[in-house]
């Protein structure tokens, strides 16, 4: 009972420390109706603890030995009562059909967009990388990382799938978990009732870097949203191709440019070119987050990240490159770099050019 009531206690601790992650505050509706499923549960699994704990306890108590009794004599034996077994059976199956409803409520209502929520409801196509999250709208042609943007009130479906090993996506106040596995897309839909920032983690053990493998969705109002999109369309203000940078721009960021295309553009995209190795980096400087949703997006998170990027996340595979399958099913890791072979001045040029990416 002690163990009970402090994991109570516990619990109810952390709810009011920390409501960013907490699947009992939801905000849409596949949430709402998972939430409802887990108090249905809640609720009776409660009160059956309660009635068959108290029932034995009663018993314990009802028959315990008495100072009169003699301990060598057996007590009076019963064998069984129909009507009360029989009710018992009646009664668990009554609470299983309980459970059960909301359950496939919950099934049926996840598996595919209903009816009701289908107008102007948009597609993201969701990959997992080892240790950060790639999002796609195949209906815009924009491609993002780690922080999705949704419109408030509308429907998202995600299709998920995954570039190396199983991870499982969860935005707790928007809906379950569902994980993306290699070589299979799974379906998912979120909506958000109201705007603001939500937070994701990746729920399924997927290497190293998995603790710090986290996003962000943002909801916005739908013309926000779409000027999100008009702005991503546009790629960054200077394409990233460009032979040279305008005059308005300082020494520092020119020079930040001329670094990134020749030690990051390999792995990171901008403006749909570029490698895909790494995040997509079109919409950078207006991203509230880096290192997949681990830290804020400020100058010096960000040189510290570029700069010595296993410090704060080990095991991923900034500098590295990402290990690539043989044929065969071996693994070749290209050995590179544990930090940034870069000045600090180059890397404050970096830091500039990447937060003129909006
Ligand atoms: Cu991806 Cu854990």
């Amino acid at each position: 009972l002690s163990v009970t009531l402090l994991s109570l206690l516990l619990f109810s601790g952390c709810l009011k420390i920390d409501q960013n992650q907490s699947a009992l505050d939801p905000k849409g509706p596949v949430a709402s109706q998972q939430a409802d499923a887990f108090y249905v549960t809640l609720y009776l699994t409660t009160f059956l603890w309660i009635v068959v704990g108290g029932a034995m306890l009663y018993a314990v108590w009802r028959y315990r030995l008495k100072k009169t009794d003699d301990p060598n004599e057996i007590p009076e034996q019963s064998h069984g009562h129909p009507i009360i077994e029989v009710g018992l059976i009646l009664f668990s199956a009554a609470c299983l059909v309980v459970v059960a409803v909301p359950t496939l409520q919950g099934i049926l209502m996840t598996k595919s967009l209903p009816e009701e929520y289908q107008e102007g409801a948009i597609t993201v196509d969701v990959t997992g990388y080892q240790w950060w999250w790639a999002f796609d709208y195949p209906e815009e042609g924009v491609t993002t990382a780690n922080e999705l943007v949704i419109p408030v009130g509308k429907a998202v479906k995600l299709n998920l799938r995954s570039a190396d090993v199983i991870h499982s996506f969860w935005l707790p106040k928007l809906a379950g978990k569902v994980d993306l596995m290699p070589g299979q897309e799974n379906f998912m839909w979120i909506q958000a009732d109201e705007p603001g920032m939500y937070w994701g983690q990746c729920a399924e053990f997927c290497g190293d870097a998995h603790a710090y493998m986290l996003f962000r969705a943002r909801a916005v109002p739908q013309e926000e949203y779409e000027a999100w999109l008009a702005d991503l369309k546009d790629g960054p203000e200077v394409p990233v191709d460009a032979p040279e940078m305008p005059e308005e721009y300082s020494e520092q960021v020119v020079q930040g440019k001329k670094v990134f295309m020749q030690n990051c553009y390999s792995c990171h995209m901008v403006g749909g070119k570029g490698g895909v190795n790494g995040p997509n980096l079109t919409n950078f400087g207006s991203r509230a987050t880096i290192a997949a949703g681990w830290m804020e997006n400020n100058t010096e998170n960000l040189f510290n990240w570029i700069k010595k990027p296993h410090e704060i996340k080990p095991g991923n595979y900034m500098w590295y490159g990402v290990p690539m399958k043989t044929p065969g099913g071996g693994i070749i890791t290209m050995e590179g770099l544990k930090e940034a072979d870069l000045s600090d001045e180059d890397i404050h040029a970096v830091v500039a050019y990447l937060q003129t990416l909006k």
